[in-house]
């Protein structure tokens, strides 16, 4: 068989899912693929690897690459590394990224460019796939041709072999083989053109598509409008590309529940967790407001965890019970969530590489598992959908199949994507549709800590850290009338509601019941720290600091300035650099969380470049260069959230 070595780098699971895809399709071809995450560095070597290397790798943050890419490409950087170190490595690299960022693809352009610099040498032409228009129309045609990079790069290197004898690979740079190209040159047009007719979609046209959506459930929708659960010609009327099913491999069995103690501490983290009391509650935002704002004050005093100003933390959060509750009743497993789920790989299981997923703990509980471990809400991906409808029945089938075909990529992007319809919104548009559990937990990633930034100084407030955060809320898109809270936010309201406002209850229905208080009047959350910490104030405190932020992202300047403000104090003999903070707030806009952040910091940048052009007379070329040099000598730095 003709292996290839297959490495992913993700930060939310998709490069890992396609990789997934790679590695079930390589056999199909006649290849097998030696899947590993890429920091599995125990797995593989790239230095004696002598199979072609494929890499499929997303972009994180300020185009970084995913936090499980940071040793390698530390590893890879080491200047002292010879430029012919990889000179015997053939690769294709598949980068995942979004357009609306302003540094696209740049996790996967990172390691292309290194690798290349190190004297690896394409034998397949790389991809960049956009999230804002939908990866697949960039993955599908690089995956498809891919097997014919492949099988080229295998036909000419037996050639080599047979011609050169035992000649190294390596030896023979001046054969350099043309890497394959797949017929992507239009697709990233088309791409380009999807982005540009999409970005000229304003608020108006997203409230119209809202507008649509809620019409789903009335009578007043008009046949000719497709819906997530009704398409119209051609898609209606078209033969379908659907993706090979994906292989069961678990074998799900529920046993009763022997009474083990069960906390949230059992879900096995990466990171050290700290418990910490929620010292104090304010809500920032009048009672009229069109969001409510909240700022939480942890207590830390008791713990070693420690921060600086523009760190961030995550905040371990689970599913909203009510939720929970609704799936477990859609999947008629009410009367058996408190039964311990046992996880085995199926015997006769055809996905290779099979394992049981890490982020399900053993021994624990059906509501356990779907409150604490599995993200409920994530968006389905195709291959979810396939699955999904191999148990659904008539017209619920046909749409599922429509959904993940490749003629209903556009209605998946539309209703399923951009509406951020989850399983259970699917489940409840598609009746007929039964999934076994095993199904759930093959396909539901894990469930994500959710990052905040710390929104105080610990020279302030010493042994406490605030942060500050919207409570999201949003119309379920299946029904658009059920309201739905942010998995964290709601969550957290409903933790700190009776510190808020002692007199007033919230209802499970609003994000479900907070876990007991360990201290009567005081509620303790879970948090972990996050190490990527690049956000912060100079050193050299006479620097002066622009800083431009818009609603909560005014979090972190708020301990940049507590910060200065109290060495100021300590050291008023002292030179400070004067600190100017732009923020705005918004008013309307409901889906702010969804689709704002990454447009914030193109139009902060784009507006940085025209003032950098208009005030030193200079052209835009010229000024993005320079705000480019700005952000090499960290003298720029972006905290992006979305
Ligand atoms: C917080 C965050 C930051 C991101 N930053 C970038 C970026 O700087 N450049 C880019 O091209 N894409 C960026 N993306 C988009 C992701 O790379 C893209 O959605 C990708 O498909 C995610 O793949 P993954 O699930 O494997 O991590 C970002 C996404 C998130 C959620």
């Amino acid at each position: 068989m003709r292996r290839f070595l297959l490495l992913y780098a993700t930060q939310q699971g998709q490069a890992k899912a396609i990789a997934e895809e790679i590695c079930e399709k390589a056999f199909v071809h006649g290849f097998s693929a030696d899947l590993h995450c890429i920091s599995e560095s125990d797995k593989y070597d790239l230095k004696t690897e002598t199979a072609p290397l494929v890499v499929v790798v997303s972009t994180t943050g300020t185009g970084d690459p995913p936090d499980t890419a940071r040793k390698f490409v530390k590893k890879i950087q080491d200047k002292a590394l010879p430029v012919d170190f990889f000179a015997h490595l053939r690769y294709g690299l598949l980068g995942l990224g979004d357009s609306e960022y302003t540094y696209f693809c740049n996790g996967g352009k990172i390691i292309d460019k290194r690798l290349q610099e190190l004297g690896a040498q394409h034998f397949y032409a790389t991809g960049h796939a956009d999230d804002c228009v939908g990866l697949e129309l960039v993955v599908e045609p690089w995956i498809d041709g891919l097997w014919a990079a492949l099988t080229k790069h295998f036909t000419s290197t037996r050639g080599k072999e047979e011609i050169n004898g035992a000649l190294q690979i390596a030896s023979t740079a001046s054969q350099r083989m043309d890497p394959v190209k797949p017929e992507l040159s239009h697709i990233e047009s088309r791409v380009e053109l999807l982005r540009l007719a999409d970005s000229g979609r304003r608020d108006s046209e997203v409230q119209e598509q809202n507008a649509m959506n809620r019409g789903q459930s009335s009578a007043l929708i008009a046949e000719s409008e497709p819906s997530l659960t009704h398409s119209v010609p051609p898609l209606s009327q078209a033969s379908l590309n659907i993706p090979a099913l994906p292989p069961e491999y678990l074998q799900v069995h529920l046993h009763e529940f022997l009474g083990q103690e069960e906390s949230r501490a059992s879900v096995t983290p990466v990171d050290p967790v700290f418990q910490v009391p929620i010292s104090k509650a304010v809500q920032l935002t009048t009672d009229d407001a069109i969001k409510t704002t909240l700022l939480v004050e942890l207590d830390i005093s008791k713990t070693d965890f420690s921060y600086q100003p523009g760190d961030a933390f995550n905040v371990i959060c689970p599913n909203s019970d009510s939720e929970v509750q609704h799936l477990l009743q859609r999947l008629r497993l009410t009367d058996r969530r408190e039964h311990c789920v046992v996880l085995k790989i199926k015997g006769d299981t055809k996905k290779k590489g099979a394992a049981l997923p890490q982020h399900i703990p053993e021994g624990r509980s059906l509501q356990f598992i779907l409150t604490w471990c599995l993200e409920i809400r994530a968006v389905p991906k195709k291959a979810m959908l396939r699955a999904l409808a191999e148990h659904a029945a008539g017209p619920d089938r046909r749409r599922l199949h429509e959904l993940c075909s490749r003629q209903g990529a556009a209605d998946y992007g539309r209703f399923v994507r951009d509406a951020h319809t989850g399983l259970l919104d699917l489940l409840l548009a598609f009746p007929s549709c039964q999934p076994p559990l095993a199904l759930l937990l093959e396909h539901l990633p894990k469930l994500q800590p959710r990052p905040y930034s710390c929104a105080s100084s610990n020279l302030s407030h010493p042994g406490k850290l605030h942060f500050v955060f919207n409570v999201v809320e949003f119309l379920s898109p299946t029904t658009m009338e059920v309201l739905r809270r942010g998995v964290c936010t709601g969550w957290l309201a409903t933790v700190v509601a009776s510190i808020l406002r002692p007199d007033t209850q919230v209802s499970p229905a609003e994000g479900g019941p907070a876990p007991a208080p360990e201290v009567p009047g005081v509620c303790s959350i879970s948090i972990s720290p996050r190490t990527t910490g690049f956000f912060h104030l100079p050193s050299d405190p006479a620097a002066p600091v622009i800083m431009v932020g818009p609603g909560t992202g005014i979090a972190p300047f708020i301990g940049f300035l507590q910060h200065r403000e109290k060495l100021q104090e300590q050291h008023p003999e002292g030179h400070f650099g004067a600190m100017w903070l732009f923020f705005g707030c918004r008013h309307k806009e409901r889906d702010y969380f969804f689709r704002d952040a990454k447009n914030m910091a193109k139009d902060v940048n784009d507006t940085l470049v025209e003032i950098i052009s208009k005030e030193t007379g200079v052209e835009k070329l010229e000024a993005m260069k320079t705000l480019a040099t700005l952000k090499e000598e960290k003298r720029y730095l972006q905290d992006i959230w979305s």
